[in-house]
């Protein structure tokens, strides 16, 4: 399963692209808001840092112009992802990039029957939105298993599951149990998929006997 980072916080992608297991990042207007800075420098600062997929979203709602973004949003690098809503609007603009060579991830899905939609429309990636399906007492879950299922019916759908609006380790462990190709993770999750107290227990004593055994490797 890839690993994507769910910021456009420029500090936290450096730190975790260091650990060599980030594959790519996602950003959206929420998270632009959030990071304080103009997205266009900020796009292309994460771009050269990841050298993997960066998804960068459009904010037209109309086919002509998210079309105009899309496509200028793709010249920032050649790692951009654009990503589009679910919308007719937006398949309309996803099949015209992709068509174009773009990566396109079409974000905001929360039924199969969108996915199978983006997938026709030629998407790079479909983005379910588990945790935001969770909060209001679906099983988001569910939605990626189901969106698996049909996919894998049709070998020749390129279309990536890019399991988004994770809220908690579990999630990513449920999505690699399905297959996802896919888990977008917002960093402190991301830190919490290192965690366990056993390991910091088992290292903690292994090093209090390794100082009194007097030796040094190096
Ligand atoms: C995905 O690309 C979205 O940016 C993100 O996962 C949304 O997550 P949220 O529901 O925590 O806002």
């Amino acid at each position: 399963m890839k690993f994507f980072v769910d910021t456009a916080d420029i500090a936290e992608i450096r730190d975790l692209a260091a650990s060599g297991l980030l594959d790519g990042v996602t950003t959206n207007p929420s998270l632009i808001l959030k990071s304080g800075k103009p997205m266009l420098d900020t796009i292309r600062e994460i771009c050269a840092v990841v050298p993997g997929p960066v998804s960068a979203e459009v904010t037209a709602t109309e086919h002509g112009k998210m079309l105009e973004e899309g496509r200028k949003l793709a010249k920032l690098a050649r790692n951009v992802a654009v990503k589009v809503p679910l919308t007719p609007d937006g398949l309309k603009t996803c099949k015209v990039l992709s068509g174009e060579g773009t990566m396109v991830n079409v974000t905001l899905c929360f039924s199969p029957a969108q996915a199978l939609l983006a997938a026709k429309a030629g998407a790079t990636f479909i983005s379910p939105f588990v945790g935001r399906l969770d909060d209001i007492g679906h099983d988001g879950m569910s939605l990626i298993a189901e969106i698996m299922q049909i996919y894998r019916q049709y070998p020749h759908l390129k279309t990536e599951v890019l399991v988004a609006s994770v809220r908690h380790p579990q999630h990513v462990v449920q999505a690699a149990k399905l297959g996802a190709h896919v888990s977008t993770v917002p960093p402190n999750v991301l830190r919490q998929l290192f965690k366990h107290a056993l390991t910091d227990a088992g290292l903690k004593a292994f090093l209090d006997d390794w100082a009194k055994t007097g030796q040094s490797i190096l």
